[in-house]
């Protein structure tokens, strides 16, 4: 699949089948993650593949508890996109241990090396997520980047052994899409784009 139809299509997907992603597929995807650009070439993110089924219940279990004050109050007066969003988002958090893999992106405070800095440290992982749902996609597997580990972070930490110096940044669900990848809906170029100056 062309790289530009991979981005136009790549959609956030909350439903999967319960297919199981291979862990050679998995292994890709983090290689895709690792070929990004990053601050001095310092690479100082790390990948935390979770596909345990222990593992994920139990993860499960603590996001969903962590994510239902904001599931309890959804913000009024959001239209179809944001309401679909919303319930899409409540579905994936309500079945995490049913996604085949869940990906942990983190990253280390080591840029730029005299005196790290956060900013760089999450320029770390962010393109480095992008990669992986880009090349997910063109390998027909569906991503979704979440940020539900903030909801239970100190538990995850414990569950999953994770150093104090490595710094959770996004939790990204893998599998086998239940619904179909559409186009992204983004703004127009012209609306975004500057030429020289504003
Ligand atoms: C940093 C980041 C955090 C996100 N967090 C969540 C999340 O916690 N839960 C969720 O369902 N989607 C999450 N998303 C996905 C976005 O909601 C989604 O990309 C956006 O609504 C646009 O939809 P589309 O990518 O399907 O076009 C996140 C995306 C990014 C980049």
């Amino acid at each position: 699949m062309d790289v530009l139809e991979a981005m136009e299509t790549c959609t956030a997907m909350r439903y999967f089948t319960d297919k199981p992603v291979a862990r050679t597929d998995l292994e890709k995807l983090i290689y895709a993650a690792t070929r990004a650009s990053n601050p001095g070439n310092s690479q100082g993110w790390e990948f935390l593949v979770i596909d345990d089924q222990q593992l994920k219940e139990q993860i499960g279990e603590v996001v969903l508890e962590g994510m239902a004050p904001a599931f309890a109050n959804k913000p009024e007066g959001m239209d179809g996109v944001g309401e679909r969003m919303y319930l899409g988002a409540e579905h994936l958090a309500n079945n995490f241990g049913s996604v085949p893999a869940w990906i942990l992106g983190a990253s280390r405070k080591i840029y730029p090396p005299h005196a790290p800095e956060d900013v760089f440290m999450h320029s770390t992982i962010y393109p480095a997520g992008q990669n992986l749902i880009v090349a997910a996609r063109s390998m027909n597997i569906g991503t979704c980047f979440t940020t539900f580990h903030r909801s239970a972070e100190p538990i995850i930490r414990k569950l999953c052994n994770i150093p104090d110096d490595v710094h959770l940044c996004l939790f990204v669900a893998v599998g086998y899409p239940e619904r179909r990848f559409m186009p992204v809906r983004r703004k127009p170029v012209e609306d975004v784009l500057h030429w020289n100056t504003f």
